[in-house]
């Protein structure tokens, strides 16, 4: 479990984090989503205990990250946004040092290294230098480092920045399958790998969270606020006046090139009588389809709506 409450950072007068709190359980897979400078590392930073906060607790698996850092970082793997790998290391020497450094038993270390080069698809590079590798394969070195002490909580930055698009595919494959009875936290700012891979999406902007919610939730909403695309020859005189006397419609706003965006009144239903209008009064129907709202324009109403 991870339990952030009332979390502030500042930076000298720069307030970076601000008031955050929420909780996961095991299992939780958290989208941590925003803008480049809404404050996703700091808080990560705070919450895997490299950096303390100006104000608020963080409890990793009931511990205090702050009074007991030790034993909270015994079951957080964390992939920073910039790993620090040792580039003149070999992926086994290097996986090998971080397991002495997490303190990994004697015992099981050398099983637990092989299980995450398997897990991580980086057995065939165990000999070779890191420096030498493929961004991808770096990365997920990066993500074998974090699994190293087999983890309870898996917190990784950006995993999928600056990689292919392949690559992107097969790190975000790995993610889903890391998950199980974990609790994991992603940073991204790509919305889909939300989508894809989270299971609740919090999304921050400067400092704050502007929104919580499951993802199942959060498609129900998007579903449920679709609006509708009407299509006609050309924009006509009095169209958006007959549409809004229709009756069950909140907006109508014209689009480009004979569009129209018709937003129903809540649970409403007026594709039918729509369809009869446009041919009642020859506007030359040429499409008429819902469109859902994607995580995309959810998050830019969001973030420009906070701003305000
Ligand atoms: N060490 C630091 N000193 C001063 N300001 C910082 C430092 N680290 C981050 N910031 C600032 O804090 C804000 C949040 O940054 P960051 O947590 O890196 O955001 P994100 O990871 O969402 O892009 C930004 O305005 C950034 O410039
Ligand atoms: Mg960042």
């Amino acid at each position: 479990m991870v339990y952030v409450h009332n979390l502030t950072k500042r930076y000298g007068n720069l307030t970076a984090v601000e008031n955050l709190s929420f909780q996961l359980e095991r299992g939780d897979v958290l989208g941590f989503l925003g803008p480049n400078g809404a404050g996703k590392t700091t808080t990560m930073r705070i919450i895997t205990g490299y950096m303390p906060p100006t104000k608020g607790t963080v409890h990793i698996e009931g511990v205090d990250i702050f009074d007991e850092p030790l034993q909270a970082k015994r079951v957080i793997g964390y992939l920073p946004e910039n790993p620090p790998l040792y580039n003149d290391m070999t992926v086994m020497e290097y996986l090998s040092f971080v397991a002495d450094i997490k303190k990994v038993g004697r015992k099981e270390k050398k099983s637990r290294i092989f299980y995450v080069m398997e897990r991580c698809g980086i057995a065939e590079v165990r000999r070779r230098i890191i420096g030498h590798l493929s961004k991808g394969y770096r990365q997920r070195v990066g993500i074998a480092q974090a699994l190293v002490n087999n983890p309870s909580v898996l917190i990784l930055d950006e995993p999928t920045i600056g990689l292919d698009p392949r690559q992107i595919i097969e790190i975000r494959e790995l993610i889903k399958s890391l998950s199980g009875d974990r609790t994991v936290i992603l940073s991204t700012h790509i919305l889909p790998e939300v989508t894809m891979i989270c299971s609740k999406v919090i999304i921050i902007n400067h400092g704050k969270i502007v929104l919580e919610e499951s993802l199942q939730k959060l498609s129900e909403d998007m579903r449920s606020a679709e609006s509708i695309l009407l299509r006609t020859r050309q924009n006509g005189e009095g169209v958006v006046e007959k549409i809004h006397a229709l009756g069950n419609v909140s907006s109508v706003k014209p689009g480009a090139a004979g569009e129209y965006i018709i937003v129903p009144r809540k649970g409403a239903e007026v594709r039918e009588e729509l369809s009869r209008l446009a041919v009642e009064n020859d506007w030359g129907l040429l499409e008429l389809r819902p469109v859902t709202n994607t995580l995309e324009e959810v998050f830019l109403k969001v973030i420009s709506s906070e701003g305000n």
